[in-house]
């Protein structure tokens, strides 16, 4: 029966409203969606609704049956649609919109400069070109990422001729953020230093392997033979462009060159054993690639920006001068999300930014605090006002502290306090880009949801309280794409865009 009333002529609309899970779409964006007139589409769901292939639920959203009844969507407990009506209406807003183009980093690994440190947590950069392109960015304008990660926002908007504040934390982040603005440096001497390393390294002795205990167990024995000469042959270059640009080289194919992989976080994977040439063949591909996109931005280097300006720092002690900044647009650390410090360790380690787990279990302290920070670091920590004052906040922390109570066994029973100091790492950032931005100013954050210990977090939304308390306007909210929860893989959360106003006052 359900196979005569769906033909092929549906299936764009089926999957447009799959792709919206959990939090509906509504006829018109449908229609927009899959190109195909209101009425047209008005009547298809009618006939779709009959057979139980779609279902309609609050104002004229269209989920898919099997998102009824889902964890958080029943009325008396609060999930995704009952915080985001409510800050919808709070804020006047008429969303969710619908995001449209990739916002995550993917095609970036074939554009230029980009593809110099793939990072699969960074933005697409067609989405930092598209959000400069809305608010006028180019020349005399100033752009700020107080989470640079590999620096996609400074990349995109010094191309556009502006200047460019870039705060990271992790050293590697910044060193790569730092080289990927390297545009000077003469194309032949990146590749001649690169072909002259590689030959003094086979030649040469190897360097003593770094601290991480585990180094033998992540390379076969060539390839780690190789990389460790390398790596020798790195720290007797000279300091310049041309010895950074290399080392971002050769920490970009550290992981090629072992046992593990990232997707997202490091790990060890199932893959051909690796032989002692392919570090070297990896090292003079990424070189060459270096090369090749400097001599595409020579001929247009008037056009430019500065170089950024990379802080690093913790961006909780961001001190820009007052209404000095034009456009924020950043992705903080989602609730619950990435060890950065672990999954990145690797790289550290091997680059000396790094020398003991002391330094790491040091940076990890100081990182936005995620789900594997030290307990101590945990029970150190005060809640601060905004957190403890945000009843939507407390609400989650309290529900995550019952379900948490009911089980004999968690990982992490102090959840609800790293959620909390997650929040009050935030703050001091929000309120840091609020002052630094001119009247008028925008602040664009791209975000995520959570899905942790039973209970359901708008990790998104609640940025969005807590900058509005830091005195933003909501001016947008946009649902670019739909997830799923690594803890419930049946339970859909999403990656949002939220875009905040700085008052004129
Ligand atoms: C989602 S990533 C940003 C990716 C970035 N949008 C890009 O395109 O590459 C978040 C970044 O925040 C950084 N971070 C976490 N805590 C920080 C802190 N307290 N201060 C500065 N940076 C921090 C992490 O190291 C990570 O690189």
């Amino acid at each position: 029966m359900q196979g005569l009333v769906a033909s092929t002529a549906d299936r764009p609309l089926l999957s447009a409203i799959e792709n919206a899970g959990l939090l509906g779409i509504t006829s018109k964006q449908l229609a927009s969606t899959t190109g195909r007139p209101v009425v047209e589409v008005e009547a298809t769901l009618r006939r779709l609704s009959q057979a139980q292939r779609v279902l309609r639920v609050g104002k004229g959203l269209w989920i898919l049956p099997r998102y009824k009844g889902q964890p958080g969507e029943e009325s008396d407990v609060r999930g995704p649609s009952w915080y985001l009506d409510r800050f919808l209406k709070g804020f006047e807003l008429p969303g969710p919109d619908p995001f449209q183009g990739e916002i995550q980093f993917n095609p970036n690994e074939e554009l230029p400069v980009h593809r110099w440190w793939p990072y699969v947590q960074g933005f697409s950069a067609e989405f930092v070109r598209r959000t400069c392109e809305a608010f006028d960015i180019g020349p005399g304008k100033v752009v700020l990422d107080p989470f640079a990660g590999s620096g996609t926002v400074s990349v995109e908007a010094r191309l556009r001729g502006a200047q460019t504040i870039a705060s990271e934390l992790m050293p590697v982040a910044a060193m790569v953020i730092r080289a990927k603005h390297l545009w000077t440096a003469a194309p032949s001497r990146v590749r001649s230093a690169a072909r002259k390393l590689v030959v003094r390294a086979r030649r040469g002795t190897p360097a003593p392997p770094p601290f991480l205990r585990e180094t033998s167990r992540q390379f076969a024995p060539g390839a780690l033979d190789s990389l460790l000469r390398m790596r020798a042959e790195l720290e007797r270059l000279p300091a310049g462009e041309v010895r950074s640009l290399l080392e971002l080289a050769f920490a970009g194919v550290l992981v090629a060159s072992s046992r593990l992989k990232r997707s997202p976080c490091l790990g060890y994977a199932r893959k051909p054993e690796v032989g002692a040439e392919t570090p070297y063949q990896r090292f003079l591909g990424m070189a060459e690639l270096i090369a090749t996109d400097l001599t595409w931005l020579k001929p247009q280097r008037g056009r430019f920006g500065p170089p950024a300006q990379v802080l690093e720092e913790n961006s909780k002690q961001l001190d820009l001068p007052e209404a000095s900044v034009d456009l924020a647009i950043t992705s903080p650390p989602y609730v619950n999300g990435m060890d950065y410090v672990m999954n990145y360790k690797l790289e550290m380690a091997w680059l000396g930014q790094v020398r003991s787990y002391e330094d790491l279990a040091r940076l990890k302290s100081d990182m936005v605090a995620c789900d594997n920070v030290s307990p101590s670091v945990i029970s150190a920590h005060e809640a601060g006002r905004w957190v403890k004052e945000d009843g939507w906040l407390s609400h989650a922390l309290g529900q995550i502290e019952e379900n948490i109570a009911s089980k004999t066994v968690y990982r992490r029973r102090d959840m609800a306090e790293i959620v909390a100091k997650y929040f009050d790492d935030l703050v001091p950032v929000i309120v840091a880009v609020h002052r630094a931005l001119r009247p008028g100013g925008k602040f664009v954050v791209v975000n995520g949801d959570s899905w942790m210990a039973g209970s359901y977090v708008p990790g998104d939304l609640l940025f969005g309280r807590l900058a509005v308390r830091a005195g933003f306007e909501v001016e947008k909210f946009e649902v670019a794409r739909v997830r799923r929860s690594g803890q419930r893989r049946d339970f859909l959360l999403r990656e949002s865009v939220l875009t905040l106003r700085k008052g004129a006052s």
